[in-house]
């Protein structure tokens, strides 16, 4: 089986982490203060190195950009009128339609983000290897920056 391509993965990412529309989300954060620019940056890393660890075939760029952009609301929660509820089942579609308006998007591009606050987003569940993975990267990195704040 074809192995994935870290350069093809890292080329991705940092085609986007460089566009001054995608470093936007450095000025919102989340979790508690981490900026929202570096968490979709962890989660698109730890996502790959999932893959890795499985031994996942995946679209390398296709994971980096569904990833870099999952949380492309433009908006920081603490301090926002948008409720908790709004926020945590609202904010995928929010992402979505952001980053539609502004980047070309593959269909698996679309559902990565879309999807990723699946299971509680029942009805949007992840249709790829890929969009799975950064449905799980983000709960870990959540917890992650969570707990990094409490110590
Ligand atoms: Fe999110
Ligand atoms: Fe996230």
């Amino acid at each position: 089986m074809r192995k994935n391509d870290p350069a093809k993965f890292f080329h991705a990412l940092h085609r986007l982490e460089s566009d001054p529309k995608v470093a936007r989300m450095k000025r919102f954060s989340q979790h508690g203060g981490n900026p929202t620019f570096a968490h979709c940056r962890s989660v698109a890393v730890t996502s790959f190195l999932l893959a890795q660890r499985l031994g996942w075939r995946i679209d390398e760029a296709a994971l980096a950009r569904g990833a870099m952009l999952h949380d492309f609301h433009l908006y920081s929660f603490k301090g926002s009128r948008v409720n908790v509820f709004d926020h945590a089942f609202g904010h995928p579609r929010r992402a979505l339609e952001n980053a539609e308006r502004l980047f070309p998007l593959s269909g698996k591009e679309k559902n990565i983000i879309v999807s990723h606050m699946w299971p509680l987003t029942l009805f949007t569940p992840p249709r790829s290897k890929e969009a799975f993975l950064v449905t799980l990267a983000d709960k870990l990195c959540a917890l992650r920056e969570m707990g990094a704040r409490r110590r």
